[in-house]
């Protein structure tokens, strides 16, 4: 079993769909309203486990009606809570989306998850210094990220960035993490004004530019490889991105390679997609090894 710490977010994600996406100062008619779980870090936390890793989140919640409801889904995932403490002075995190035209817009407030400092992650210490690969994201302070991806260097502990939401990063960071996982758009911000060809090259086997539909291309030291993703029928992006991440690093703590790495996360990712809520599509080691 693959031993996956996730340091990142945990959210309450408060979902409305509607037929018209409104624009400014407009008011428009949903459809319907659900509260289900989310937040990249907890997303790739219950993704991990679904996938059969043995994984302990690094969190933080708010001592509210959405706290509780946020730690009893990761135990019904059987991911270790250890260390995601509630906190009484912010509410937990919420994210504000909309669905509609096809597609999501998020708003995202980061609440109790700002209480993931440097000095909360190092009380944590011991489950970074026994992983296999540790997952993070960027719903945290950024002091949070650069502390990790220094200390993930010193323990020689693997770890993955997701740089999601976007935002700049220093050239630092890139270059003491083991992988990199942006979109293009994140990629653009991160390696503004290169050509994607030259900074894929420059990080063989580290730099994953995922693209959406298209499918997940890095250079795998002799050339640039595309991995293309598995087509299906889309109810709900919402978490696709969490999923692939995950998945990327179950295969790769369990060694299965880049190529096979990725079309295993391609695989969950596209099934996960398939229906409502962030969580809800996210299958299980055996729904991804039936369908590749
Ligand atoms: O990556 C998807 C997640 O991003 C959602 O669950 C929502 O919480 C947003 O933060
Ligand atoms: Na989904």
């Amino acid at each position: 079993m693959a031993k996956v710490t996730v340091i990142g977010s945990s959210s309450m994600d408060l979902v409305v769909t509607s037929n018209i996406r409104p624009g400014a100062g407009e008011t428009v008619l949903g459809e319907s309203f659900k509260t289900v779980p989310g937040g990249k870090g907890a997303n790739q936390a219950v993704a991990a486990a679904r996938l059969g890793a043995d994984v302990s989140m690094i969190g933080c919640v708010g001592e509210d009606h959405y706290g509780k409801a946020i730690l009893e889904n990761f135990k019904s995932n059987g991911v270790s809570v250890k260390n995601v403490k509630p906190v009484t002075d912010l509410d937990s995190g919420t994210a504000h989306i909309i669905l509609a035209e096809g597609d999501n817009s998020i708003v995202v407030v980061k609440g109790a998850n700002d209480y993931i400092t440097p000095d909360y992650v190092e009380k944590a210490k011991e489950k970074i210094k026994d992983a296999d690969i540790v997952l993070i994201q960027q719903e945290i302070p950024e002091e949070t990220v650069e502390y990790v991806a220094q200390l993930c260097q010193e323990l020689k502990v693997p770890l993955l960035l997701n740089p999601a939401p976007a935002r700049p990063l220093k050239a630092e960071v890139i270059e003491q993490v083991s992988y990199i996982t942006p979109n293009e758009h994140e990629a653009e911000l991160l390696f503004e004004g290169k050509e994607k060809e030259e900074v894929l090259k420059q990080y063989p086997n580290k730099l994953f530019i995922t693209e959406g539909k298209q499918g997940v291309r890095y250079f795998n030291g002799e050339k640039e490889v595309l991995v293309p993703s598995y087509q299906v029928e889309t109810v709900d992006t919402t978490g696709a991105g969490d999923t692939f991440n995950a998945a990327l690093a179950v295969a790769l703590a369990e060694r299965m390679g880049f190529e096979k790495g990725i079309q295993f996360a391609n695989r969950a990712a596209s099934l996960s997609v398939t229906k409502f809520g962030a969580q809800g599509g996210m299958p299980t080691r055996k729904e991804v090894e039936e369908s590749l």
